[in-house]
């Protein structure tokens, strides 16, 4: 192993999805078998005895690829010569709180979290904002990191895409593999829009494989946009190792590349493509190459695609004002 160690930065490094995704980077799955990481836990005051904890198994793993742990409470330091940040950790919604309650709390951690990452991340920095309401998050942390490329800020919506994969496949009766250009657009929230009229399946469209509309409409789109929810009622919890599955997914796929032909979907800036104004962080089917996620572009937009869209882009745009009127962007 000759490669210098890549940094990477996780946030909420105690909590649930903390202690699912901190192993797989240690076990080299989020930048692949070659390449060293030394892991740079953020937790609040409260949570760094548990942070050590995990540490204290990170050790007992005896990862190869992990050439070091460090643990902070300051998010300048955690943050400090960054490769790859893993925004996890954020404000969860409370009994009584309202959604304007729930982004000025998480104002208060992305704002602080953006500046650092704007003063003393690498120049290579990317940025996955896991955390809730990640696209929002993931735009106040960018709006306070001027000095930092927009494009470096993502948000998560692979967990969204491998949940319409995994839909998909067992309405198919065919391996996940096997279906290609799938896209989430919008919010990672229960407006999400998985659109599959692009899809293909064994190399046949997609659309017309499934050829049930109604079970589109009713079941697909339903299942995916609120399983998110199902798990917490299910569980007592929200997801978690699948939750990690997709963060490592979406970071594995933004250094490494999509195959040719394919794509997936992440919450990337809005140039204005396909009418989401410029700016939002939205999700998008998308490429990656030489290290730079591109929105697919070229689209034909149906009508109930447009529908769909516009209903969940406009929930981001209701959200950015929000933030605006808070003062947090
Ligand atoms: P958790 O409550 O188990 O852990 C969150 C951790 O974040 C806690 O240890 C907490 O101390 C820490 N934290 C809080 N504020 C912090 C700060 N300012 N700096 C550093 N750490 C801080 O929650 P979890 O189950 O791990 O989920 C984390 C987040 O991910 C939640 O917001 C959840 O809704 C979200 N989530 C997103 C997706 C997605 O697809 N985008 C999927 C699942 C969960
Ligand atoms: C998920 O999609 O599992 C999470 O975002 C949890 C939630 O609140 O839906």
């Amino acid at each position: 192993m000759t490669q210098a160690p890549v940094n990477v930065t996780v946030t909420g490094a105690a909590g649930q999805i903390g202690y699912a995704l901190l192993f797989r980077i240690a076990s080299g799955q989020l930048l692949g078998p070659d390449t060293p990481v030394k892991l740079r836990l953020l937790e609040i005051p409260q949570a760094v005895k548990a942070a050590e904890g995990t540490a204290m198994e990170l050790d007992d793993g005896a990862f190869p690829l992990l050439s070091g742990i460090d643990i902070f409470d300051d998010p300048k330091q955690a943050f400090s010569g960054t490769n790859i940040a893993l925004l996890v950790g954020a404000r969860p919604r409370t009994k009584g709180m309202e959604r304007g309650d729930l982004l000025e709390a998480n104002g208060g951690i992305f704002k602080p979290q953006g500046e650092a990452i704007n003063a003393g991340a690498a120049d290579d920095i990317r940025v996955l904002v896991v955390g809730n309401p990640a696209n929002t998050n993931a735009l106040i942390a960018k709006s306070h990191a001027p000095d930092v490329p927009a494009d470096r800020f993502t948000a998560m919506t692979r967990l969204d895409h491998n949940r319409a994969l995994a839909q998909l496949s067992k309405k198919l009766d065919v391996p996940v593999s096997d279906i290609k250009r799938l896209a989430i657009w919008g919010n990672h929230s229960a407006t999400q829009y998985p659109m599959i009229t692009h899809g293909t399946v064994g190399g046949k469209n997609l659309a017309e494989a499934v050829n049930d509309q109604t079970w589109v409409e009713e079941t697909f789109i339903p299942t995916v946009a609120k399983r998110g929810a199902a798990i917490i009622e299910a569980r007592g919890l929200s997801s978690a190792a699948s939750a990690a599955s997709a963060a490592i997914d979406h970071v594995y796929t933004w250094v490494n590349g999509t195959d040719e032909g394919d794509w997936t979907s992440a919450a990337v800036i809005s140039d204005g493509s396909y009418g989401v104004p410029e700016g939002l962080i939205s999700s998008f089917p998308v490429t990656a190459k030489d290290g730079k996620y591109e929105i697919v572009q070229g689209l034909e937009i149906d009508d109930f695609s447009r529908t769909r869209i516009d209903a969940t882009v406009g929930e981001l745009a209701e959200e950015r004002d929000a933030v605006q009127k808070l003062g947090l962007i």
